[in-house]
């Protein structure tokens, strides 16, 4: 399914009313809501909107676990880049999660650590019963975490190389694209789909392309987030910028 909203600030405020409405309807029930995340600028709005529901509505992330996506590596934790970071400055800084209920992939790790890291990573997703809701933006390859063209839809989460494209579009943040990191840690596609449900986000006409491609485009592992269209729990949220390619 595709839902398409005027504009990015109330698609960004639908997505959090429903991270919301996850985490009160298992605390009503003393459950735990896992929730699987994503950096880069997309979610920036939904972490404000979460921020704000926490600080002005009482929302308690108390019983919230998460798993991010993906990580550069390698990566020093508390770098201007670095996804940690990213998800403290933009959210967990400001509300009450438990530091031990958050996982980001570790951008430190020797080589020789890395696979054990991953296998530990999906063991902590089942360990906890599977993500409840994953949210994710779109990268200009289609790459959905930094599964880039090429990823097998039952990858799991390991060590990718990043494609050309994606270090250009972050060589602004690392002052040029020689100083992106070539490699990442990512969630797999097959992880990723194994989430009860599945918001991609995309806003902005840049995304445009792309969108069409993921939504209407031929299923194929080029364009990894034209997996999306396979499964009927993931679902597009877009502003019109972003759908405007779409038929
Ligand atoms: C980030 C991630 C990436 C981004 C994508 C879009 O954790 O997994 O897939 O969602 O590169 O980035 P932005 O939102 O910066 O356009």
């Amino acid at each position: 399914p595709v839902t398409v909203f005027d504009n990015k600030k109330s698609a960004e405020k639908s997505v959090a009313a429903r991270i919301a409405a996850l985490i009160k309807s298992k605390q009503a029930n003393g459950e735990t809501a896992v929730l699987g995340l994503a950096t880069g600028a997309t979610p920036i709005g939904v972490y404000k909107e979460l921020v704000r529901l926490h600080k002005e509505e009482g929302l308690s992330f108390k019983n919230v676990v998460t798993f991010n996506l993906d990580e550069y590596y390698p990566m020093q934790p508390d770098a201007v880049q670095s996804y940690v970071r990213f998800m403290k400055e933009q959210l967990f800084d400001h509300i009450d999660i438990l530091p031990e209920n958050i996982h980001i992939p570790d951008g430190t790790l020797p080589k020789e650590k890395v696979v054990e890291f991953c296998l530990a990573y999906e063991q902590k997703i089942s360990d906890v019963g599977g993500i409840d809701l994953q949210i994710l933006g779109i990268g200009r390859t289609g790459h959905i975490g930094f599964n880039e063209p090429g990823s097998a839809p039952n990858s799991g989460t390991r060590l990718v190389t990043l494609a050309d494209l994606t270090r250009r579009d972050a060589s602004y943040d690392f002052g040029g694209k020689e100083n992106v990191p070539t490699k990442a840690i990512t969630m797999g596609v097959g992880t990723i789909f194994k989430a009860r449900e599945v918001i991609l986000m995309a806003w902005n006409l840049k995304k445009a392309a792309i969108v069409k491609q993921a939504a209407e485009g031929e299923i194929s592992s080029d364009v990894p987030a034209t997996y999306l269209q396979l499964s009927d729990k993931a679902e597009f949220v877009l502003d019109a910028d972003a759908a405007s390619a779409l038929t």
